[in-house]
């Protein structure tokens, strides 16, 4: 309380017969110097100092009160009024410095803490799955809860599992459609899913119900519909008494699942030398329905997935008895699912991680 004036609390002592006048002057005094206190005091701690000084149970008014005893009877009720107007003078003063200070404490913490709601927020910079990640989930999520687990297998496989297991032995022509990158004579880089197949059935006693997800290779020019490298998704299925029909339910139940229950397959047959039989099955377009546009090149439908049962050789090879079990298989093509899904039409847009065209999906 630097700025105050000096203290001069302890006692004040009336003198007998001119008691009056001189208290009275003290009692002004006191009030005119707390009042000009009052007008260079800007804090709440200030505010409260000066209170105990003039008002406090030591302070100046106080110590008046206190002296009263010395008075003469007479004078004593007079001092009294006095010094008690004084103080409840003193005390409104204060009382209304004190709200003053405190708005405007409260106005200035609201400005300080003043928030601009039309400021631009901070943005987070979210990527999303890439359109071939979200096919293979969305198939993944299907076979899923069609009661099928997940399994996997090299992307450097053996070419016994990739060709020999599978039927298509060394010279077979088989081999020219799926001519691949070679390590050595024995090690490929695999050209299909399919000898996942192999390594599960190998390794599991039926009932068997996998799908397998996963990079393939072929020793293909890039353009637009063609890449080095693409991705497929097999089926297996193994069990006793599994038919042809279970196969072309659970395909028709996962396209109608992936395209609406309006879409219609159509099996053709075809040839795999590891199925037996072996069908492509088609789907109905999705863009005409049926009729025929450009999209299906006036067919109507369009070819989404090789399949068949599988072949007795391909299961005595891993030493499950044909006599005993059947299977059905299937290898999807993620490409071309996820282009025409999403009407891309160049499938080099999909590897070449640009964002301008990923930001789409
Ligand atoms: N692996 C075959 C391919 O790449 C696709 C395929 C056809 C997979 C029939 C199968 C199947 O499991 O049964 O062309």
């Amino acid at each position: 309380m630097s700025s105050l004036l000096p203290c001069r609390a302890g006692g004040f002592h009336f003198k007998a017969g001119k008691g009056n006048p001189i208290v009275k002057e003290r009692i002004e005094s006191i009030k005119s110097d707390a009042e000009q206190l009052l007008t260079a005091i800007s804090s709440i701690e200030d505010l409260e100092a000066l209170r105990v000084r003039f008002l406090g149970k030591k302070g100046e008014l106080t110590s008046v009160l206190k002296g009263l005893g010395q008075a003469s009877p007479e004078e004593r009720p007079v001092i009294g009024q006095m010094a008690n107007e004084a103080r409840v003078y003193l005390e409104e003063k204060i009382s209304s410095a004190k709200s003053a200070l405190e708005q405007k404490a409260t106005a200035e913490k609201l400005k300080a803490e003043v928030i601009d709601v039309t400021m631009p927020g901070k943005k987070h910079a979210t990527g999303s799955r890439h359109p071939l990640q979200q096919v293979e989930d969305r198939l993944s999520s299907i076979f899923l809860g069609l009661g099928f687990s997940i399994a996997e297998g090299p992307d450097v496989e053996l070419d016994y599992y990739n060709f020999e297991a599978l039927n298509i032995p060394k010279n077979h022509p088989a081999r020219d459609t799926q001519d691949t990158f070679y390590i050595n004579d024995d090690v490929v880089l695999r050209s299909q899913t399919s000898p996942v197949q192999v390594r599960v059935m190998e390794q599991t006693t039926p009932p068997i119900r996998i799908i397998c997800p996963g990079r393939v290779y072929r020793s293909d020019a890039v353009d637009a519909t063609h890449s080095p490298v693409f991705h497929q998704m097999e089926g297996l299925v193994v069990d006793k008494g599994v038919t042809m029909g279970d196969l072309r339910g659970t395909l028709e139940l996962f396209v109608k699942e992936l395209y609406g229950a309006d879409a219609k397959v159509r099996f053709r047959p075809h040839h795999f030398p590891f199925t037996e039989p072996s069908a492509e099955m088609d789907v109905s377009c999705f863009v005409c329905g049926g009729k025929g546009c450009r999209v299906c090149k006036q067919e109507g439908f369009i070819e989404i997935l090789g399949c068949g049962m599988v072949h007795p050789d391909v299961l005595r090879r891993c030493n499950i008895d044909p006599e005993v079990y059947s299977g059905f298989a299937f290898g999807i093509g993620l490409e071309r699912i996820a282009m025409r899904a999403y009407g891309i039409d160049d499938m080099r847009l999909l590897y070449e991680n640009d964002l301008r065209f990923l930001k789409q999906f």
